[in-house]
């Protein structure tokens, strides 16, 4: 089974129609770079995935599930994502579970019950802090921490609720390059974590989608990058995906060696971007057929 199965999915906006059938697969563990030009349906897309807007046509599935509300087995972060500005890191990140699993009822008649789950909850927060590399900076508060900080306690509040799938929205655009590298990283230390689930024969738990205009960082934080684009055959009727293919992966401990991903790089430009490529899309989709006989998709 795949974490996310989109099905010939469509979306108009009035008569104006954005997404064309669009068929996406995500595997358990997948870190998937989303590239596309600038209004071609992106946050659409994204949008459907998380359930606050259904597509007019086609159908989500999330863990098997048809989406059609937001649920908690999706998870989004925005660009400009803004925490709760009297709460700290910890608490921040702690917040979504408390929510979640107390009510009002339980906090006042069950008290010390609930001060023990919130205990855990705190708990878990700081376990979730580390993984974004913050756990010294747990007791901030939002206005005490720099953008890249705070998209990094927006992230690991996202990650503590367990989705099955992670949407980041460009996230890291607003951010200036140094801080975007800290984040980049970041992200390959999850994706580190998804390998060694699978070594040791756990499903990998970090399934993302991240969607960003930047074409080296699409290729640095992803295992495969998806393109979506009005520029195919029948692009007259919206935008759809032109372009799905693995990317290279590198350790968060190798240096980026940037001249191997050159040619793909080109080849996204080409196939993506450039508004009179016009040959067959269907050509440059062939993640799944690369890897039929990988593990990605047993191990769900
Ligand atoms: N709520 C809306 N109503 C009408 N048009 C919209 C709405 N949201 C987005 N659009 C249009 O749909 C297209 C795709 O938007 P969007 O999904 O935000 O693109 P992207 O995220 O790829 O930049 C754009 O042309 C945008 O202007
Ligand atoms: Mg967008």
């Amino acid at each position: 089974m795949s974490n996310l199965i989109i099905e010939n999915v469509s979306h108009s906006y009035g008569p104006k129609k954005v997404l064309n059938e669009v068929n996406l697969r995500v595997g358990a563990g997948q870190v998937v770079a989303l590239v596309g030009p600038s209004g071609c349906g992106k946050s659409t897309l994204l949008r459907a995935v998380l359930g606050t807007h259904p597509p007019t046509e086609g159908q989500v599935l999330v863990g098997g599930n048809q989406v059609e509300r937001p649920t908690r087995d999706v998870g989004i972060v925005y660009q400009h994502y803004s925490l709760y500005e009297f709460l700290t890191a910890r608490q921040n990140v702690a917040f979504g579970l408390l929510l979640d699993q107390t009510s009002t009822p339980y906090r006042v008649f069950q008290y010390f019950s609930w001060r023990k789950l919130r205990k855990q909850h705190l708990e878990q927060a700081d376990e979730f802090l580390k993984k974004v590399g913050l756990h010294a900076a747990r007791d901030l508060y939002p206005s005490e921490m720099s953008g890249g900080m705070r998209q990094r306690v927006a992230i690991a509040q996202a990650l503590i609720m367990e989705p099955r799938i992670l949407l980041l929205d460009e996230p890291f655009g607003a951010l200036d390059e140094a801080t975007r590298e800290e984040l980049q990283l970041m992200l390959l230390k999850l994706y580190a974590e998804n390998v060694r689930a699978r070594e040791e024969d756990r499903v990998p738990p970090y399934t993302v989608i991240i969607v960003t205009h930047e074409l080296n960082e699409a290729l640095f934080v992803s295992d495969r990058v998806v393109g979506l684009s009005q520029y195919h055959n029948d692009g007259a009727n919206g935008a759809t995906i032109v372009y799905d293919r693995a990317a290279p992966i590198f350790a968060p401990d190798q240096p980026k060696d940037v001249t191997r991903f050159v040619e793909q790089k080109e080849e996204l430009i080409s196939c993506v971007f450039s508004p009179s490529f016009q040959k067959d899309h269907r050509k440059f989709i062939t993640f799944w057929a690369q890897h039929e006989k990988q593990p990605v998709e047993t191990k769900v």
